[in-house]
């Protein structure tokens, strides 16, 4: 097969082992930056340039989509889709699962746990939002962070109203939500493919700390989820129809509480801490999908 891997660099780890895995398995393999495709819009021929040449017609690709590009980055996957092209993971997915906020509302519309959230435009009374969430602790958390930036747990009410009035100040999209104390500063990562969970690790805040982010001196261990967790994270990769995905949740008193699911999950935190070859099942994925495919075309 020729596979392609839509990334900004071959250096990423995640980029490499994919790159790695899939040569080791005999294809062709390529790294395209899908910032650097330019998508021609025409009828009956969809097609993407590639600094100034047409993309090669590789038979499968994984988007690996940066949270910053994402606009881009989908545009690029959708248009791959439109020329027949496999996508290990579809750009309808990815959108759906890239806002956050839109995310937990379609995951609690079927039944998944998730904190309580509050959503304002504007946020021009903090008092009211914080009556309304019960009060501090309150998780203050901007919807564009990613490694645990512009996430912040107010211990009082005053700081929450402060951090409400700042964030709505400087015009960003954010969310108040009920802080899980009982999750203990730690979350679960669950790695599934292909509708199936093939590695797991808990993820644990450095002392003093809240959030279990790796990049926020946290550290991984493999960890096996329970019946009731496993089941949350399959349901809601099935229902944002995602085949890759890492879920993140939080263990709280009323069950596993979904965080967030990450369409573009690293690999590295979730191969050390486990040794589970996650990108070679994620290329035994990807073979699959483009036999059936082909299987169909026949
Ligand atoms: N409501 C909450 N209650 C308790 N802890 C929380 C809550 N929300 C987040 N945390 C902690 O903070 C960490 C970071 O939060 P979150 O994952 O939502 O943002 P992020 O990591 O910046 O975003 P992304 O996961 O997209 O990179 C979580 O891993 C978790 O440990
Ligand atoms: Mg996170």
């Amino acid at each position: 097969m020729y596979i392609g891997i839509l990334s900004r660099s071959i250096q990423l780890f995640s980029t490499r082992a994919l790159f790695r895995a899939a040569q080791s398995r005999g294809h062709r393999v390529r790294v395209f930056d899908y910032m650097a495709c330019d998508i021609l819009v025409e009828n009956n021929k969809p097609s993407l340039i590639y600094g100034v040449e047409p993309i090669p017609e590789f038979d499968a690709f994984i988007p690996r989509i940066g949270s910053s590009f994402t606009f881009h980055g989908v545009s690029v996957v959708r248009q791959l889709e439109r020329m027949g092209i496999t996508a290990a993971v579809t750009s309808d997915s990815i959108t759906r699962s890239r806002d956050k906020l839109m995310c937990s509302q379609v995951l609690v519309n079927e039944g998944i746990g998730v904190p309580n959230t509050y959503y304002s435009n504007g946020a021009d009374d903090p008092e009211f939002i914080l009556d309304r969430m019960g009060g501090a602790p309150l998780i203050i958390k901007l919807l564009e962070g990613t490694h645990g930036v512009g996430v912040v747990l107010a211990d009082n009410n005053k700081t929450a109203e402060t951090i409400i009035e700042t964030f709505a100040k400087t015009g960003q999209k954010f969310v108040v939500q009920e802080f899980i104390k009982e999750a203990g500063g730690a979350d679960i990562r669950a790695f599934v493919v292909d509708g199936e969970i093939i590695a797991s690790m808990r993820r644990s805040a450095m002392e003093g700390e809240f959030r279990s982010n790796l990049h926020r001196g946290g550290n991984a261990a493999i960890y096996h989820m329970s019946p009731e967790e496993k089941e949350a994270a399959l349901k809601a990769c099935d229902i944002l129809g995602l085949k890759i995905a890492g879920v993140d949740m939080l263990q709280s008193e009323r069950g596993p509480l979904i965080l967030e699911v990450n369409a573009s999950p690293g690999l590295e935190g979730i191969t050390t801490s486990t040794h589970i070859d996650v990108a070679g099942k994620i290329i035994d994925y990807v073979e699959k999908v483009h036999k059936e495919k082909s299987e169909l075309s026949v």
